[in-house]
Formats: C-alpha cells, sequence, structure tokens
C-alpha cells in the first residue's frame, strides 16, 4: 500500500540565485541563400525570442572571412554563447581557440568543421547530410534498376567547401555506385542559389544532349535549374528527373506539379534545439557532442498531400 512519508515543516526555499540572468547568444549566420536559410533564421531569431535569451544575429553573406570577424566581435562584447552554422568546414581552429581561451561556449548549429579537436564546441545540432546524400541515391537506384542503358547524371553542388556539398556528393557517389549505369557526367557547384543553379543547368544543357537525371543538392538551384531546362524546350521531371534536397515550400509546389520527382527533406526549424542547448550549457549541463535531425523523404505524391501542412 500507499506508505505516507512523514511530513517535515520545510522552511521557505531561500530567494533564488542570479541563475536566471538574461542570456546574451552571438549567431553568426552562414547568409540569405536560400528559402532553407530564410527558415531557419526565422526559426533562431523567434526560438530566442521566445526562450527570452537576447540574440545579437549576424549575416555572413557566404563568406568565412565574415563569419571570423562576427565570432571575434561576439568575444569583445564577451557575450554568454557563441553558435554559428559554417559556411565552409575547414579553418576554423584559430578562432575558435580564441573563443575557447576567452571561455565562451560555442555551440555548432546546421554545419559542422573538420577541425580535429572537438573540445573546440559544446555540441552539433543538425542533419545527417551523408545520410540525405544516401537517401537522394537511393532512391535513383530504385527508379533504373531495370536500365540497360547508361543513365546520365548532372549533379549541381551547394557551395565548395561546405559540409553540405560534401556530404551529399559522397552519400549519392557511394550509394549509386552500386550500379554501374548510373553516370555522373557533371558535377558543378551552383552555391545552394536559384540564379546559380540556372545558370550552371543552362551551361550542362549546351554541353550535353543526353540529360536524363539533375541531382541538386537544394531546392533553390533545383528551382533554378527548372527554369533553364524549360527554356530549352524541355519537360523537368519527364524529360530530366529531378531529385533535390530540402523540402521548403517552392520544392513542394514543384515537386506537386511533377518537375521534381523526389525530395530529401533537411529540416531548417533548428532553433527551439539551440536554444534549449544554450541553455544547458549556460547551466553547466552536460550535453550530448551531436544532435542530430530527424528528417523525411517525399515523392511528388507525397508533396501534393503534404504542400498543405509545410509551414516554409
Ligand atoms: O546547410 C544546409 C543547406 O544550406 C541547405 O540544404 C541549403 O538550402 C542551404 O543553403
Amino acid at each position: 500500500g500507499a506508505s505516507t512519508a512523514p511530513t517535515t515543516e520545510t522552511s521557505a526555499s531561500p530567494a533564488p540565485e542570479q541563475t536566471d540572468k538574461q542570456i546574451t547568444l552571438g549567431f553568426s549566420q552562414v547568409g540569405a541563400e536560400s528559402g532553407w536559410r530564410t527558415a531557419n533564421t526565422q526559426s533562431i531569431q523567434d526560438s530566442a525570442k521566445e526562450a527570452g535569451i537576447e540574440l545579437k544575429f549576424s549575416d555572413a553573406q557566404q563568406k568565412q572571412e565574415n563569419q571570423i570577424k562576427a565570432i571575434r566581435t561576439f568575444i569583445q562584447q564577451k557575450v554568454d554563447v557563441i553558435a554559428f552554422s559554417p559556411v565552409v568546414e575547414s579553418g576554423w581552429d584559430t578562432v575558435l581557440k580564441e573563443a575557447k581561451d576567452a571561455g565562451i561556449p560555442v555551440i555548432l548549429t546546421d554545419r559542422a568543421v573538420d577541425s580535429s579537436d572537438t573540445s573546440l564546441y559544446e555540441t552539433f545540432i543538425g542533419s545527417d547530410f551523408v545520410e540525405e546524400g544516401r537517401r537522394a541515391g537511393t532512391w535513383l537506384v530504385e527508379q533504373y534498376k531495370d536500365a540497360s542503358e547508361d543513365i546520365n547524371i548532372v549533379e549541381l553542388q551547394g557551395t565548395t567547401g561546405s559540409a553540405p556539398a560534401n556530404d551529399r556528393m559522397a552519400g549519392f557517389a557511394e550509394v549509386i555506385a552500386s550500379n554501374p549505369k548510373l553516370k555522373i557526367i557533371a558535377s558543378q557547384t551552383g552555391d545552394f542559389t536559384r540564379a546559380k543553379g540556372k545558370e550552371v543547368m543552362q551551361a550542362f544543357l549546351k554541353a550535353h544532349e543526353d540529360i536524363d537525371v539533375l541531382y541538386a543538392h537544394n531546392d533553390d538551384m533545383a528551382l533554378g535549374a527548372i527554369q533553364a531546362i524549360e527554356a530549352a524546350g524541355l519537360k523537368p521531371g519527364v524529360d530530366i528527373k529531378i531529385i533535390s534536397v530540402d523540402g521548403v515550400k517552392d520544392g513542394f509546389i514543384a515537386a506537386s506539379e511533377g518537375k521534381i520527382n523526389f525530395i530529401v527533406e533537411c529540416n531548417p526549424l533548428l532553433g527551439p534545439q539551440l536554444m534549449q542547448a544554450v541553455k544547458d550549457v549556460v547551466e553547466g549541463k552536460e550535453i550530448p557532442k551531436r544532435i542530430v535531425t530527424e528528417e523525411g523523404v517525399f515523392t511528388s505524391e507525397d508533396a501534393k498531400r503534404e504542400l498543405p501542412n509545410r509551414k516554409y
């Protein structure tokens, strides 16, 4: 039965210590290159507000030097935590060491760094980009499992040297290697933007008459490429099959119209997890070194069904 513990009178708890002091977070964003990035920025700004965290937000316009400058400014301003989404993977050790020496914890969001000294940051919150590339490749392998002729693939890479470009390339290549008929005939960066995606696709179409598949590392580049494909008198999704990554609203619209055949989701709504991690770090709690985002995949049919629910 239930045991009745003797009740003891407790005196009113002492006034809380200064633990609920205002937390200031310095955040260096990659830029505003894509619909994904816009949704990511919104998520970070909204959740900082909700969590009562003061956010110093800086946009690096896709330039590493701007991010390094922003991080140094945050160090001078003595913010409580620095978070950033590194535009490229390499070249961070010096500035991360400066933050460490200043006693300011750093959290990576969305993109990874290749620093071998993992004590330079508390955690990395974001997607598994290699897995995203594998998911794109797995769909393609299944689509063409009975192909008797070569399948010519062109690839629009993300920003050169960025974790999502490196990893989405690697995961995709790993999986399609199982079928030697699947051939990447051209692969070039479109910098994750619509304008560049369109421009590079135009060049691909000029150089190659027989493109079967486009693999774009994000929706925006796929959307730019769709304009180039249509301008060339071809039907996107039919004459050229299209796979992309992200799953932003405009990508979903194109998919529901059959212009994109398959979308691998990359979730931009990292704000709530980031603010939780910031609070935990300030309170000295142990947090996991890696926090992976949950995400799915969508065919044109799925996109049609999901479109009304898409928030970004
Ligand atoms: O790092 C995430 C990637 O960056 C997104 O997939 C892309 O759209 C964005 O620019």
